[in-house]
């Protein structure tokens, strides 16, 4: 996933990282500065195979603080096995060897590493790398069930060639998933249990085969509405307009192109989820199609080249029209003018419980920016103000905006 999607309110909260021997241990390095960037303060053990492929002193050179190692290290704190279990919220295994997990499963505790993690009782991640066939091995299949029954949380190997030369499952999981993982465990799980559908990105209105209408949408507000919600515990739809966005993958991905099919996609799911939000940057109008056949230059007429254009479903205000008493609708406005008015109107005739208004060329707001400014108004009359913010702020900020009302 995208790591800009994360977000960076995590004052206050520690990570301990246990590290294990394998050609990935270097990839713990960039998850403790991906934490770091989030703002959780992140601490580390190096088991002793760990440190032969990395040096200690890179984590601590980068302001992870403390770094263990040996557990009878001359200067050690005699209860550092005690350390992380009573002051970090989560403890990732980064990457996880098959001993540690087989230690794991038995509580063994011959190490600094696996004394802490017997004497952790909070939430525990673990992300093996290893080679195919240890990975596949019957004793380390038993292994992964086993803590995934405990209620440990796996991010699973990928495929692909392994350091060895092997191929197969076995390769250390994109440093952005686990970093997500890692952050859904310190995320307060506030809205476990919600079902909710995004809309994101732009659509195309094709005029022929090889040629469309559309806008510059990235997708990036539903992008970080949608983390934002997956972290904190939601199932999680996206129907997306064409768009590069990195989504967890936790997250459930349809990707269309029209705004009928937007529509069509909308209309099928909404009586299954509890909240909807529609960011997408649905194209209003469509080209009259000009057939299958591509459309040639000598079809300039003597009036030039005419485009004929229909009108789109309106795809926020049909699952209004649909909503259940039971059902949270959130839909968003880009105004040039009368940004009050319009936000106001919009908000009762499409029958939102939120609308989220952002004036366009204010600088730093809108299409692709990383920032964004708006105006919320509620279904109770609430209007508020939020200063110029990044989007994944705004996004954490609109669920709990709408919690509250
Ligand atoms: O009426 P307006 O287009 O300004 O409303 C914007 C809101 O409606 C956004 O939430 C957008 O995602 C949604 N919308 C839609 N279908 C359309 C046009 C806009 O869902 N055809």
């Amino acid at each position: 996933m995208d790591t800009g999607l994360l977000f960076n309110g995590y004052l206050g909260k520690r990570a301990h990282l246990g590290v294990c021997g394998s050609v990935a241990a270097y990839k713990a390095i960039e998850l403790a500065r991906g934490l770091q960037e989030c703002n959780v303060a992140v601490s580390a053990t190096l088991t002793r195979a760990a440190a032969r492929f990395v040096a200690p002193l890179t984590f601590t050179a980068l302001g992870v603080d403390p770094v263990w190692g040996d557990m009878f290290q001359d200067d050690a704190d005699p209860y550092a096995h005690l350390a992380p279990g009573r002051t970090c919220h989560v403890l990732a295994v980064v990457p996880a060897s098959a001993n540690v997990l087989a230690k794991m499963v038995h509580g063994l505790a011959d190490d600094m590493l696996s004394c802490q993690l017997l004497a952790h009782s909070g939430p525990v991640l673990v992300a093996p790398a290893m080679n195919p066939a240890m990975w596949e091995a019957p004793a380390t299949r038993d292994n992964v069930a086993r803590l995934r029954e405990r209620g440990v949380d796996l991010v699973f190997p990928d495929s692909g060639k392994v350091a060895c030369g092997d191929t197969g499952n076995g390769r250390l999981a994109p440093v952005g998933a686990i970093l997500g993982h890692v952050c859904r465990l310190l995320s307060p799980q506030d809205m476990a249990g919600l079902r909710v559908l995004l809309t994101l990105g732009p659509t195309r209105e094709k005029f022929d085969p090889v040629r469309f209408w559309s806008n510059p949408s990235t997708g990036r507000m539903g992008a970080s509405l949608a983390t934002a919600a997956w972290l904190r515990g939601a199932e999680v739809t996206v129907v997306a307009g064409p768009c590069s966005q990195d989504l967890p993958s936790g997250v459930r991905r349809i990707d269309v192109s029209s705004a009928r099919e937007m529509d069509a996609a909308c209309r099928d799911l909404w009586p299954a989820m509890d909240v909807a939000c529609c960011t997408a940057a649905v194209a209003d109008f469509r080209p009259v199609a000009f057939g299958d056949a591509k459309m040639k230059k000598d079809a300039v007429g003597p009036d030039g080249f005419v485009v004929h254009f229909e009108q789109n479903p309106d795809i926020l205000a049909g699952l209004g029209a649909a909503k259940r008493p039971d059902q949270r609708l959130i839909g968003f406005a880009a105004e040039s003018h009368d940004l009050d008015a319009n936000a106001r109107g919009k908000l009762e005739r499409k029958n939102l419980d939120m609308i989220v208004a952002n004036p366009v060329n204010v600088p730093g707001a809108g299409f692709a920016a990383g920032t964004n400014q708006v105006h919320v108004y509620d279904c109770r009359g609430g209007r508020e103000s939020w200063p110029l913010l990044a989007k994944t702020e705004v996004a954490w900020r609109i669920w709990d905006h709408l919690a509250a009302i």
